[in-house]
């Protein structure tokens, strides 16, 4: 029998903080997943938590004592709480709270875990779970804005039916999926860039990358719209495989069904007119890649109100939309010295990926087949050609597009490190 690969949390040691959420009792599940890959789990409880499941439930699972009190003479004679935050490859917080991310937000120590999520040299893994009013009010928004933008790395929450009986997003992720997430974790750095403590590192460190990614939708009526099958995932794989290697990572992505990428900050748009306005807000950078499939035409005068069946057969008058790619590959000021195009090709592939090559003014072209045959548009891999303004072409095997993202940025850093 083959042997299972070795989880990368073989060895490592997780500080686990449990927030007060009804949704405690995953945190249990999860300390089992978490042992049973090999990992060391330290426990920590907030007050709230204790509400939920006991501590010698945890302590029981984790086969360590729970910590709880910031001013404890045991714990503090026998690792200080500086120590617990720093003796972890990571931290978790799950259940995290919006209380909980509140506070981190804010850099709020007054018990136990903030005081730990702020002493920390280590990245922070939350997830979160809460009434989806709560993750919905601006408050959080604003919170988990501000956590995203320091690097906080976020699983979940998803979308479902709530022990409040509402449904919606603000449900804890399943203790798999945390597994899942705390492993890519691990897998990528998790040092966090603290001023002299641990400079940023990563091919990618320093360096200021916007992604566009996913469809624009062009506005029919207030119900109706124009799109296409774009599912962004190779996009938001590249601002995730950016945001590892330690790059500043904006991606500004039109509507998809993604979770938003760890470490990345996020624009959320609609049309092709504001994916241009968002990208040249969060200009200047050293790469572009454009792998948004952007509509190419919006309808001139979209209906106020919602349009009615009526005698004649409807037509819609069409304009061109801006060529986002071309617009930042041409500008004199500040053209990010790598800009990198995709082209979504359904035949005479080469020829065509050539052509918009040369037009779009891109330094490199992620040529793609998204003929219906190929599975790429919504699937999990991904069978590329580079081609570069030079004239070389390289392709590369079927790979998963996490794989792709991860070779790209290695070849954008590489480009960078060449101008
Ligand atoms: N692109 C863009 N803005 C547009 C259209 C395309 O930034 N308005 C970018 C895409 O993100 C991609 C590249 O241009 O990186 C090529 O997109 P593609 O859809 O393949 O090409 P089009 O320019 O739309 O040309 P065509 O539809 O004729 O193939």
């Amino acid at each position: 029998m083959a042997d299972t690969p070795a989880s990368p949390l073989a060895g490592c040691t997780i500080l686990l903080i449990v927030g007060g959420g009804i949704a405690a009792y995953k945190a249990l599940d999860l300390v089992r997943r978490l042992r049973e890959r090999g990992a060391a789990v330290r426990p920590v409880m907030t007050e709230g938590a204790k509400q939920f499941v006991t501590p010698l439930s945890l302590a029981s699972l984790a086969g360590a004592p729970v910590h709880d009190a910031l001013f404890s003479l045991t714990d503090e004679s026998t690792m200080g709480h500086i120590e617990l935050s720093r003796a972890a490859e990571l931290v978790v917080v799950a259940p995290a709270t919006a209380n909980l991310l509140a506070k981190l937000a804010n850099g709020l120590a007054d018990d136990l875990a903030s005081t730990l999520l702020l002493a920390t040299d280590k990245r922070t893994l939350v997830v979160p779970a809460m009434n989806l009013r709560m993750w919905l009010h601006p408050a959080t928004r604003r919170n988990v804005e501000r956590l995203r933008a320091d690097g906080v790395l976020f699983c979940g929450p998803v979308e479902g039916a709530m022990a409040c009986g509402e449904f919606g997003p603000g449900r804890m992720s399943e203790p798999l999926a945390v597994v899942a997430a705390i492993e890519a974790a691990l897998a990528a750095d998790t040092r966090l860039a603290l001023p002299n403590l641990a400079p940023g590192r990563g091919a990618l460190a320093g360096r200021r990358v916007v992604v566009t990614s996913g469809p624009t939708h062009e506005p029919i009526d207030p119900v109706r719209f124009i799109a296409n099958r774009s599912s962004g995932k190779q996009g938001h794989a590249i601002a995730s495989a950016a945001a590892a290697a330690g790059a500043e990572v904006v991606l500004v992505s039109g509507p998809v069904a993604l979770p938003d990428p760890a470490g990345v900050r996020v624009e959320r748009v609609e049309t092709a007119l504001e994916m241009l306005a968002a990208v040249k807000a969060a200009l200047p950078a050293d790469v572009f890649v454009a792998a948004a499939a952007v509509a190419d035409w919006h309808v001139t005068a979209a209906a106020a109100h919602k349009l009615k069946k009526g005698g004649e057969p409807a037509s819609l008058a069409l304009a061109a939309n801006p060529d986002i790619l071309a617009t930042v590959a041409g500008r004199e000021r500040d053209r990010p010295p790598v800009v990198v195009g995709f082209a979504a090709e359904t035949e005479r592939l080469m020829d065509h990926a050539r052509e918009k090559l040369g037009r779009k003014g891109c330094d490199l072209l992620v040529l793609n087949d998204v003929g219906p045959a190929s599975g790429t548009f919504g699937g999990e891999t991904n069978e590329v050609t580079i081609l570069a303004r030079d004239g070389g072409a390289t392709a590369w095997p079927r790979l998963s597009k996490a794989e792709v993202a991860k070779r790209l940025v290695r070849l954008f850093a590489e480009r960078l490190d060449e101008t």
